[in-house]
């Protein structure tokens, strides 16, 4: 009789081959198993290269997922189980199935009635909900998956903070949502992972059919990501070589300016209110302008003299009167962790939605008086309190 341990992965096959595969756990991870990896869950996928199994290896701090064929998946179980991992739970529409490793590396296979007999879905709701597809080919050409779809591993944090930012915009849609043909600028879209991200991701809204435009200075760039958005065939998508500030777009619904450096986010900010953005959205990086001019007078000075706390207070007072005067441009805005430093250093970011509580004056939108008033009474106050003669984006409004 064939050994145990061989029997797995075979009533695995079996499973997967007649569409009764569901789910399965490797756990228990033997010492010598890498750091931080916990279990190991596999789940059929159908993929537009046929149907695979999503391994998705959880780390303590994060998980990453390999697509595999079912040859590639079997061979996987025979050299992780027992090896790596000594339990194996695999649940199918037929039975469940469990594998489990003694001390003295006993195998023991264990059968009962199935936990589930619906079968898989592999498809609907996960596509449904799925913000990126990992086996776009835009993907592979900006160097973030191979030629298999899976994530290579030197691409693992960008991957993140693309599907964190889609959660992001894909929350703030939900109250906001954007008018069909939404005009969209990415301010300073440097290699465009964001702005491919942003145009596969709104595309496939039903009706929407974006236009999204990514401002870049640097001409090479622009070129590649032309390039790349024209094999995709992604017509709504295109980039320009231009500076922020020579931008001026007729209208602007959803403005995104991600580590655009220094001074630059805000003159993506300034555009922003200039063009009444419906969303803004700024993760704003190496905040030069305020800590250059920063003297400060208030009850902070003596700690202040240490540089990297006044490296931070110029992060936190910069990032803190853009804010301000979103507000007192009728914005409503949030400041929060973007993605852990884990990840990124540059991890703060600024949303700002219409306030929508504009009145008409002499044809142009003005905010509320009193909420602009108080606002830029604040600024100003952090303004003295900081000695800063100026902020970059309150002499550009
Ligand atoms: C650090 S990269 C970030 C790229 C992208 N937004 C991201 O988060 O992956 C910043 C980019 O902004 C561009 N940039 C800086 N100042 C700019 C300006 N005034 N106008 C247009 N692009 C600018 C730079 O050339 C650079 O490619």
């Amino acid at each position: 009789m064939e050994p145990v341990i061989q029997r797995f992965p075979d009533i695995f096959e079996t499973a997967f081959s007649s569409g009764q595969f569901l789910k399965c756990t490797l756990s228990k991870p033997v010492p010598t198993a890498p750091e931080g990896l916990k279990n190991i869950y596999l789940r059929p996928v159908a993929l537009k290269a046929g149907p695979r199994i999503a391994f998705t290896y959880r780390y303590k701090t994060r998980d990453e997922v390999k697509n595999f064929t079912l040859a590639e998946a079997k061979q996987q179980l025979e050299q992780l189980l027992g090896a790596l991992f000594l339990n194996a739970d695999l649940f199918t529409t037929e039975q469940d199935v469990t594998l489990s490793f003694a001390k003295n590396g006993k195998a023991t296979l264990s059968a009962k009635k199935p936990t589930q007999t619906e079968p898989a879905d592999t498809r609907h709701d996960r596509e449904k909900h799925r913000l990126l597809d990992p086996a776009a080919p835009w993907l592979h050409d900006l160097g973030i998956t191979n030629a298999k779809g899976e994530v290579l591993s030197t691409a693992q944090d960008k991957w993140k903070q693309i599907n964190k930012f889609l959660e992001i915009v894909d929350s703030l849609l939900r109250d906001h949502p954007l008018p069909p043909n939404a005009q969209i600028a990415d301010m300073g879209s440097g290699k465009g992972y964001l702005t491919f991200a942003l145009y596969d991701f709104l595309s496939r809204r039903p009706g929407l059919s974006p236009s999204v435009t990514g401002i870049e200075l640097r001409q090479n760039l622009v070129d590649f990501c032309n390039k790349i958005a024209q094999k995709a065939g992604f017509a709504g998508l295109q980039f320009i070589a231009n500076d922020i500030n020579d931008f001026q777009p007729e209208r602007l619904d959803l403005l995104i300016a991600l580590h655009a450096c220094d001074t630059a986010t805000d003159l993506a900010l300034a555009k922003g209110i200039h063009a009444r953005a419906g969303i803004v959205i700024v993760a704003p990086c190496c905040h030069k302008q305020v800590r250059r001019d920063m003297e400060t007078h208030n009850e902070l000075a003596p700690i202040l003299r240490h540089g990297i706390l006044e490296e931070r207070q110029a992060e936190i007072v910069t990032d803190g009167i853009r804010a301000l005067l979103l507000e007192a441009n009728g914005y409503k805005t949030n400041v929060f962790e973007f993605i852990s430093t884990e990840h990124t250093a540059k991890n703060v970011m600024i949303t700002a939605v219409d306030g929508g509580r504009e009145t008409v004056d002499g044809g142009r939108r003005a905010v509320d008086g009193g909420r602009r008033e108080e606002a830029l009474k604040k600024v100003a106050a952090l303004k003295a309190g900081f000695g800063i003669r100026e902020h970059y984006l309150e002499k550009l409004l």
